[in-house]
């Protein structure tokens, strides 16, 4: 039987950033644009996200999930660029995206990213033209890919997320009425479900309700960014522990110092009773080719 290959990546923080108006530059965007100038131009490249996004392409997932953090500091022009550079990556019944909290980085742009970036975050019962709700359900091939939004605004030298009481009542009924038999849930969110004392400005507020409603409700695979590093976590599901994997940032360049661009590719099988999913991680090498550097079964 053939697998069913999804693709991962994350935080493309896209370059480059446009010139942002003086009416623009205020508030938190301020500290952003300065971050951005003194330190992010350099670590995340477009020839490194665009190294990437041919690898993908090369490998023809059936699939493509992306899970937030396209813009820096949510400015218009950037919104309208990651438009387009959505389009290049694929359609939207090939990409299923989320939102990350530089994608609402300030509170005139909350819900930017629903109205600009629409058709790829809604799901599959949503009329054309609706607004977005989270969370959304797009059914493609034996999975059922369920996005959710951690993206808020936030104070200063903050990164926090949240999902809310109507998101997460409305996950668990999500979850409680799609069989693990009938498809292999698969969990879209920017941010990590587990953060250490250190970066606790950049934690998901309310992870621990989600991963009550996942030991409650089970699902087959959590998917998230945010952290820019590689990660693997197991929570508690129904019958049996839920792999959680964060991937870095789509545009990384090899500082030496953080984790260089990579995505994953998840294989999909059926087998029997059961579901099987191998993981294969993908990241350039020095000499700039792209190789699997560590595979692993997940489930
Ligand atoms: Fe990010």
């Amino acid at each position: 039987m053939t697998a069913y290959v999804l693709a991962h990546l994350s935080d493309p923080h896209l370059a480059p950033l446009p010139q942002p108006s003086a009416r623009e530059l205020m508030g938190k965007r301020v500290l952003g644009y300065l971050n951005w100038t003194r330190n992010r131009h350099a670590f995340h490249q477009r020839d490194v996200l665009n190294a990437l996004i041919a690898d993908v392409t090369a490998q023809r997932p059936d699939h493509i999930a992306i899970t937030g953090d396209l813009v820096n500091i949510s400015l218009d022009a950037e919104f309208r660029q990651a438009a387009k550079w959505l389009g290049s990556v694929g359609p939207p019944e090939h990409v299923s995206l989320v939102p990350g909290n530089h994608d609402a980085y300030v509170p005139q742009m909350h819900d930017r990213f629903a109205s600009e970036w629409a058709d790829y975050l809604r799901g599959d019962k949503a009329t054309p033209g609706s607004s977005v709700t989270f969370p959304y359900v797009q059914r493609r091939g034996p999975l059922a890919l369920i996005g959710l939004s951690t993206a808020v605004p936030t104070l200063p030298f903050m990164a926090t997320g949240q999902l809310g009481a109507a998101q997460l009542a409305a996950l668990e009924q999500t979850l409680a009425g799609i069989s693990p038999d009938e498809a292999f849930r698969v969990i879209l969110i920017h941010h990590p479900l587990d953060t250490d004392g250190k970066r606790r400005h950049k934690r998901l507020r309310d992870a621990d309700e989600l991963t009550a409603i996942l030991r409650r409700r089970g699902a087959e695979l959590v998917l998230h960014g945010h952290d820019h590093r590689h990660a693997t976590l197991w929570v508690d599901g129904i019958s049996g522990k839920i792999p959680v994997v964060g991937v870095p940032s789509a545009s990384a360049a090899d500082d030496g110092k953080h984790d260089p661009a990579a995505y994953n590719l998840f294989a999909i099988t059926r087998e029997s009773d059961h579901w099987r999913c191998d993981m294969r991680v993908r990241s350039a090498l020095k000499n700039g080719t792209w190789k699997n550097v560590r595979q692993t079964r997940l489930i």
